[in-house]
């Protein structure tokens, strides 16, 4: 996980939000002290220009405090966003630049979760993290410290209430740990269960299948709210339980603590003190729990996104492109061609071998499943052949710049693809500044060529 957020999240603004965190609790572990000092050397005594001091102090500690944990909320709130932000854009560059075959890896509905819900678990915990993964460890050693020279005599209650808060910790986190795993693997199979009956919608109505996969997608949305309701039950049902135990401890604080101090061996001071130490303790606890509870769903999310950053694209830019002539007139060559679709024991296309010039209008016929788009696919460079050679120019296709191969061809897929927008707007897709006339013209050749099946263009 931490190496997900390496180079994505602003060291700076790291540092400066656990520098303000840290401030925070220092202003907030004064106060306590500060409160016991009041009521035991100016409540006691009456000392009202004592008790006016010490306010002031405990008013401007509070507002340090106020302003620490406002800096340090902005910055961790802003570097999680920038995280998140950072990650998804990664992530976006990366897939953008896939091949089919790499398509063919990850299915499309789990690289939409990928992008979005997981980046939002690892924001989370990031925004957790600055917020208070770092502030309870500090809090809990200052607060038992600070406990501790309030009143030896009652530190023991620690003794007791603590590992009774570990051990009910510990079973909470047994029991929702792997609740909170399954939660990604659940939201890709809601994705992947919804796009297959939105894409196949037409195949489900013509089938008479409405009902099936309406059963397949309420099992699927079942299956992640059961998961979801146990694991906040479980949560819903820790918080009583824990404020349980801390009230627990208060009344043990008091129990114990009053015998102190009729007993004149402890001070009322002291005693308030250290209550509000001892909450803080148990506090520091659960805070911790409850990162801890984040991280393995996060961890599972970052495993998720990594996968996919990690993902090798095969068909890069070569090293040193071969430049193409800037020239509209261009002639596309077949040397020889084999191609196998990674999946595939079988070719699916076998020593394919024609050329065509400028000018010239070259059909490939072929029943279904013949090859024919596999065939227009290897033109832009879609998949890369296993032999002989695909030559625009003279020049093999795996020598050119991807960019500058794609400038010399027009793909018109047979499947046809609209983006958001007016149909000019999709129309200008591969040229901004094209005129009418262009347009026009690019929709002629769309009519006379789509409706027949996949068709390349390279002049
Ligand atoms: N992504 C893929 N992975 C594995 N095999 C594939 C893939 N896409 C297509 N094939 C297989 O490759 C062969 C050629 O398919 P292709 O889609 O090129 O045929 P086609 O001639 O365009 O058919 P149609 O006329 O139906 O459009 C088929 O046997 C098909 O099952
Ligand atoms: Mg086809």
């Amino acid at each position: 996980m931490l190496k997900i957020a390496k180079g994505r999240i602003s060291t700076m603004a790291v540092i400066g939000a656990i520098l303000f965190m840290i401030v925070q609790v220092i202003a907030t572990l004064n106060l306590p002290s500060l409160t016991s000092n009041i009521v035991n050397n100016g409540v006691a005594t009456g000392n009202i220009s004592y008790i006016w001091k010490i306010g002031f102090e405990m008013i401007g500690f509070s507002l340090l405090s106020v302003v620490a944990a406002f800096g340090n909320v902005f910055l961790a709130a802003r570097s999680s966003q920038k995280l998140g932000k950072n990650l998804r854009s990664d992530i976006y560059k990366k897939v953008i630049n896939f091949s089919n075959d790499e398509f063919d890896k990850v299915e499309t509905s789990s690289l939409i979760t990928r992008t979005t819900n997981d980046v939002v678990q690892i924001q989370n915990v990031a925004m957790m993290a600055l917020r208070m993964m770092i502030m309870a460890p500090i809090m809990l050693v200052g607060a038992s410290f600070l406990a501790y020279t309030k009143s030896h005599e009652l530190t023991w209650i620690f003794v007791v209430s603590i590992p009774v808060l570990l051990i009910f910790i510990g079973i909470v986190m047994a029991f929702a740990i792997p609740l909170f795993r399954a939660m990604q693997t659940k939201t890709d199979r809601i994705n992947l269960v919804f796009r297959e009956g939105l894409t196949g919608v037409r195949v489900i109505r013509a089938f008479r299948q409405d009902k099936f996969e309406q059963d397949r997608f309420e099992g699927a949305n079942k299956d992640y709210t059961q998961n979801a309701i146990k694991v906040n039950t479980i949560v819903a049902l820790a918080f009583p339980i824990m404020t349980l135990i801390m009230s627990g401890t208060n009344v043990a604080i008091v129990w114990f603590g009053g015998q102190l101090i009729s007993s004149q061996t402890m001070q009322v001071g002291n005693m308030i003190a250290f209550m509000t130490y001892a909450m803080q303790v148990l506090m520091s606890f659960m805070l911790l729990a409850m990162v801890f509870a984040l991280i393995p769903r996060a961890a599972a999310s970052a495993t998720r996104i990594q996968e996919v950053l990690d993902i090798e694209t095969k068909i890069n830019d070569p090293e040193k492109p071969v430049a193409l002539p800037a020239t509209k007139q261009h002639s596309l060559a077949f040397d020889h061609v084999d191609y196998r679709y990674q999946t595939a024991e079988q070719l699916a296309l076998a020593d394919i071998d024609f050329s065509a010039h400028s000018g010239q209008t070259v059909a490939i016929i072929g029943g279904t499943g013949s090859g024919k788009t596999t065939l227009v696919n290897l033109i832009p460079r879609f998949y890369d052949i296993e032999k002989g050679a695909v030559k625009l120019d003279g020049e093999d296709v795996r020598s050119l710049k991807t960019a500058d191969l794609h400038r010399a061809i027009s793909f018109v897929p047979q499947t046809a693809t609209l983006f958001t927008g007016t149909i000019r707007d999709n129309l200008k897709f591969g040229n901004a500044d094209a005129t009418d006339d262009e347009i026009w013209h690019a929709l002629e050749i769309a009519w006379s060529t789509a409706t027949f099946g996949d068709c390349a263009c390279v002049s």
